[in-house]
Order: structure tokens, then C-alpha cells, then sequence
């Protein structure tokens, strides 16, 4: 069964946690453009809320079908947001960044009263680290931050961690976010203690943010081939 049908379910069932009047943050990625679609028809049958997106793209995205949005510096309060993941385990605990709006998604993550991550099945992992983990740097220096984050993956016991610039489709550019940084992308292979790499990077000068979501999310919707199977903390 394809995992566009598994994620159109998992979107679909973060609909019911959507009241009249919320303001949702909108995460990024194909599963929360999914959602942000869905969203857009409920607008049309009377639905009234507002939103803050997590990236030009999903903004971009909200306009065209119709979600009101607001400026991120004008919201008072954040109900509920909805976002796709690269990996979630049995904690809850996270690998976000594959699209690169890692630093965004978290801000209004942290921001929410909650979280529903919405994924397909194979986003499922009983330990994190075989997506490589996402690190959005600052781009002065970020070769010498490259060399620390390899330095605090191994002191966190991931025994070859590899660590490199994304770049572009063409290969030849690197990528920049939205807010205007590089991701380094960290393979590691499994990450045996997440919360010690996330404390680890954070503490380094160049990391601007990285993709480990710990503690945030409280709602995991799954989407199978026949229906979504809500997990709730
Ligand atoms: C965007 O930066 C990511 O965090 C996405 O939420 C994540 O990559 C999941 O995307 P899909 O829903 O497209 O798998």
C-alpha cells in the first residue's frame, strides 16, 4: 500500500483535534502538506481558525488553499501543530529535518500546548538514527563546527558517525534554509543516548538548532493502510 494513502489517513485523523477558533502551527513536509490541504477544504465548509507556518514552502501552500495565516511575531498563543517526522520511536522522541525547516518547525513546536506528529508506518523505529540526523549550523565556520559535531557523535558513542554538508538537487550548491543556514547531515547509524546528543550539540557555538525533537511531541497518528492508529503519551 503506498505511504501517500498511509499519510492522507494520519492527516486526515489530526483533522478531529481542530476547533473553531485555534490558531494550529503548520508544519512542513509532505505529510503536513497533506493536512494544510485537508485543512483548506474545512475552511471552505465554514471551519474558523489561523495559522503560523513552519516554512516559505507549507506558507506558500496555506495561501493557495485558502488557510488564513498570521505573522509569526503576532501570535499570542499556539493550541495545536501538526508536522510530519523523518523517525519517531516509542518515546516520542524525533528525527525532523529531512526538508531543512528543522529550526522553524521546533520554535513553533515548543511553542504549541501540542504536538501531533501525523507519519506513515515506516517512519516507526524502535531506536533513532538510521535517517541521518540534521544539523542546522551557522555558515561562518562551519567546517570547524562540522569537526565538533563528528567529536561530540563519537563522545556520544556513535562509533563512525559521518557528517556532511547538504546540497542542493544539482550537487554543486549547498542548501540554505529558510533562515539562512546550512544543515550538516549526520549519519549515525543508531544514536544510543538521544538526549546526550541533544544537550551535546546544543552546547556547541556554531549549531544553530538540530533535528532530535525531545519531549515535544504528545500525539503520534499513524497511518496504516486501512485507517490511523492514534498514539497518544
Ligand atoms: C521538514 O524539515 C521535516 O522535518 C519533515 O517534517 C519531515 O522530513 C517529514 O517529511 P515527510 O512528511 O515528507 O516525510
Amino acid at each position: 500500500m503506498s505511504a501517500n494513502r498511509q499519510k492522507t489517513f494520519a492527516a486526515a485523523a489530526a483533522l478531529a483535534y481542530v476547533e473553531d477558533g485555534m490558531t494550529l502551527g503548520l508544519g512542513s513536509g509532505s505529510t503536513a502538506e497533506i493536512f494544510v490541504r485537508l485543512l483548506g477544504e474545512r475552511i471552505k465548509d465554514g471551519l474558523r481558525i489561523q495559522a503560523v507556518a513552519t516554512s516559505n514552502q507549507t506558507a506558500e501552500l496555506a495561501q493557495e488553499v485558502g488557510v488564513p495565516l498570521i505573522d509569526v511575531d503576532h501570535v499570542n498563543h499556539i493550541s495545536v501543530t501538526v508536522d510530519g517526522a523523518d523517525e519517531v520511536d516509542g518515546h516520542f522522541q524525533l528525527i525532523k529535518g529531512g526538508g531543512g525547516c528543522l529550526l522553524r518547525e521546533k520554535i513553533i513546536a515548543h511553542a504549541s500546548d501540542l504536538m501531533i506528529v501525523v507519519i506513515d508506518e515506516s517512519k516507526l523505529v524502535s531506536r533513532l538514527g538510521r535517517f541521518a540526523l540534521p544539523v542546522e549550523v551557522d555558515r561562518f565556520g562551519f567546517s570547524i563546527t562540522a569537526k565538533q559535531i563528528y567529536d561530540v557523535l563519537r563522545a556520544c558513542g556513535i562509533a563512525k558517525p559521518d557528517v556532511q554538508l547538504r546540497r542542493k538537487g544539482d550537487g554543486l550548491e549547498p542548501f540554505v534554509t529558510d533562515g539562512g543556514h546550512y544543515i550538516l547531515d549526520c549519519a549515525c547509524g543508531a544514536i544510543p543516548d538521544a538526549a546526550m546528543v541533544d544537550y551535546r550539540l546544543k552546547a556547541l557555538p556554531g549549531v544553530v538548532e538540530h533535528g532530535l525533537f525531545i519531549g515535544l511531541a504528545r500525539v503520534v497518528i499513524v497511518g496504516e493502510d486501512t485507517e490511523a492508529r492514534v498514539l497518544e503519551l
